[in-house]
């Protein structure tokens, strides 16, 4: 091999070496669509908006959806799929989803819209990225740039969806290791549990604090006493395990940080939540909480850059998966 073609070999191996790297770690953007879909963000916005007029709720179960996508395979849609085809089991049948997540017929909605205006362009992984955060700024919590450039999966993970979403009786330690599972820390954990000062949860899922917490025969002693009085009346024993109670009993359709105060006053409504502020637990994560309910911008401005880390979970980008034109099927199925 003379010189000169050696040295175009390594050229040649330098160019194609860089563009495997840059694609491996193709980076989202805030700009992704700026040229083929400039104004997909209002377009989801203005949907929202329209879905909110009937149901004041369906921000927070957005949000919510973009959460359980990005824990299971990364933030790919993957949530949105319906069972059928090739989907033998829907992430929307595993455990922390059946009967519990809710939004889909909006999230239909909204991509009908960006369709409209653009279409096979934008996926339905950006579209639950951008209604979280519209859902956000929209409860009166802080706005911010999504990162887009997501693509849609090709298949859906019950099991892991069963195994990597934290589960509302998980211990400290178990959450923190759910979290770490995914590239997050705890101040994302506890940033991130601050989406929990609006929606609902179903009595179901925390009942187990008000009556016979972990077979004691009494309640769960970290439930403040007057809130135990409001959860029983809202949740009576062997009641409907669907009733619904306010995530944050002070100011339940408004994002603030009311969440940690709550905690402070052991409000929290979920076992998980209360944790955050357990005597017994971290110092450093009780500092968090403390300096969240004190000061309303440090946890805003937490809040955007978890938002960030979570929505950065493992896209896919470039050539791989696809635009879905239907949020609920994989295309050609
Ligand atoms: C830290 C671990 C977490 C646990 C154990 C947890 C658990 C839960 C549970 C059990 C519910 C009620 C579901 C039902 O009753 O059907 C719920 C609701 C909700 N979660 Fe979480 N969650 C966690 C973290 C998050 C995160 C990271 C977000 C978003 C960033 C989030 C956003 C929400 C919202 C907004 C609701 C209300 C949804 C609605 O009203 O439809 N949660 N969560
Ligand atoms: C955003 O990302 C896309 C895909 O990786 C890329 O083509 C585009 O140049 C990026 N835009 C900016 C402003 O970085
Ligand atoms: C973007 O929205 C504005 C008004 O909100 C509208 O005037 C404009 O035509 C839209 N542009 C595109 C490309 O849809
Ligand atoms: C069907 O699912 C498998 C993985 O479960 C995937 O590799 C394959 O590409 C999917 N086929 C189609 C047509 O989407
Ligand atoms: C996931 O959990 C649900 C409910 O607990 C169960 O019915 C289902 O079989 C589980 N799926 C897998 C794949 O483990
Ligand atoms: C499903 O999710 C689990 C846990 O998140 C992961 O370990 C597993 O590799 C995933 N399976 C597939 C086929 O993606
Ligand atoms: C927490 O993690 C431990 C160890 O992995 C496990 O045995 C336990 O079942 C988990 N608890 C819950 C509520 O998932
Ligand atoms: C529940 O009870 C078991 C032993 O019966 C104990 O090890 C565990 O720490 C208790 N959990 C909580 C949250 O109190
Ligand atoms: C339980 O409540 C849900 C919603 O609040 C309602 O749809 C359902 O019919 C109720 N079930 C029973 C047995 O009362
Ligand atoms: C219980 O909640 C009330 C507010 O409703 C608060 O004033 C009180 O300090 C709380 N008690 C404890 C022990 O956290
Ligand atoms: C509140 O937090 C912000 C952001 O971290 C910080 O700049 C500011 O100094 C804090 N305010 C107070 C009163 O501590």
């Amino acid at each position: 091999m003379s010189f000169y073609s050696l040295t175009s070999s390594i050229a040649a191996a330098t160019i194609f070496i860089t563009l495997l790297f840059s694609n491996s770690q193709a980076q989202l953007n805030s700009s992704f669509y700026a040229t083929t879909c400039p104004n997909v963000t209002t377009i989801v916005r203005n949907a929202l908006q329209q879905a909110m007029q009937s149901d004041i709720r369906i921000g927070a179960s957005l949000i919510r959806l973009h959460f359980h996508d990005c824990f299971v395979n990364g933030c790919d849609g993957s949530v949105l799929l319906d069972r059928g085809g090739n989907i033998t089991q829907s992430e929307k049948d595993g455990g922390p989803n059946t009967n519990s997540a809710r939004g889909f017929g909006v999230v239909d909605n909204i991509k009908t819209a960006v369709e409209n205006s653009c279409p096979g362009v934008v996926s339905c992984a950006d579209i639950l990225a951008l209604a979280a955060e519209s859902s956000v700024s929209l409860a009166g919590g802080p706005s911010w740039n999504v990162l887009l450039g997501r693509r849609d999966g090709l298949r859906a993970n019950q099991s892991g969806a069963n195994s990597s979403i934290p589960a509302p009786i998980d211990s400290l330690s178990n959450l923190t290791s759910k979290f770490s599972a995914v590239g997050l820390d705890t101040t994302d954990l506890v940033a991130l549990s601050g989406a929990h000062t609006f929606g609902r949860a179903q009595c179901r899922v925390f009942s187990g604090r008000l009556y016979n917490f972990n077979g004691t025969g009494n309640p769960d002693p970290t439930v403040n006493g007057t809130y135990l009085t409001t959860l029983r009346q809202i949740c009576p024993q062997n009641g409907n395990g669907s009733a619904l109670a306010n995530l944050d009993p002070t100011t339940a359709d408004t994002f603030d940080n009311n969440y940690y105060t709550n905690l402070q006053n052991n409000q929290g409504l979920l076992q998980s939540d209360q944790e955050l502020f357990s005597t017994n637990g971290p110092a450093a994560i009780v500092a968090i909480v403390n300096n969240f309910a004190s000061n309303q911008t440090a946890f805003f401005q937490q809040f955007v850059q978890s938002m960030i880390n979570m929505g950065n979970i493992s896209p896919l980008t470039g050539s791989n998966g696809e635009i879905r034109a239907d949020c609920k099927k994989v295309n050609g199925s």
